[in-house]
């Protein structure tokens, strides 16, 4: 019988990408301290946050979020920020049709900079959009751009938070 001294220790380090103000910080306080502010307060440069997960009896996992800027200015500095990564998230706003658009270059940043990691797709700020998105489209988007998946969420009605995060982590397990 597995003890707290036999539990398996995971680290993995996430990425967390995406159009300015598309909700990237408020994703990530949502998950790690269940809270949401309206206030906008840009990243500058990179932000750090950790979420650990009671996995299974066996397992813990330490989730590095690392949160990176949206806005262009910061392009440059942040792509070092992608080394070593072993998963990432790709947000985009789901009321602004032009942080969808910039989806596939948010992807094709990081399939240069990484080594085929699995990447979930997050359709963020769900609880204001008028009508879901349309599923077929989505997945074809998925298919087309290489994600694993995708959902829709909210940091502020947290919604498809957590569920995001294991699905992203279990792609991630399932390559170990
Ligand atoms: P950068 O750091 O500039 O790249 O932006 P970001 O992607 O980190 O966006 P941030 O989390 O700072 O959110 C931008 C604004 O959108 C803030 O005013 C948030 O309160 C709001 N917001 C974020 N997520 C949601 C959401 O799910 N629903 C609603 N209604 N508002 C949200
Ligand atoms: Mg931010």
């Amino acid at each position: 019988m597995a003890d707290d001294g036999e539990r398996e220790e995971h680290v993995y380090k996430i990425l967390v990408v995406g159009e300015q103000g598309c909700g990237k910080t408020s994703f990530i306080h949502q998950y790690v301290n269940h809270t949401f502010s309206k206030t906008y307060r840009a990243t500058i440069g990179v932000d750090f946050a950790l979420k650990s997960l009671n996995w299974d009896s066996k397992t813990n996992i330490r989730l590095q979020l690392w949160d990176i800027a949206g806005q262009e200015r910061f392009g440059h500095m942040t792509r070092v920020y992608y080394k070593e990564a072993v998963g990432a998230m790709v947000v985009f706003d789901i009321t602004k049709e032009k942080t969808l658009q910039a989806v596939p270059k948010w992807k094709n940043d990081i399939d240069d900079n990484l080594d085929n990691i699995p990447v979930v797709l997050l359709a963020n700020k769900c609880d204001l959009a008028e009508q879901p998105l349309d599923k077929a489209y989505m997945e074809q988007f998925c298919k087309e751009n290489g994600f694993i998946g995708w959902f829709e969420t909210s940091a502020k009605d947290n919604i498809n938070v957590d569920e995001s995060g294991h699905y992203l982590v279990e792609h991630i397990l399932n390559r170990d």
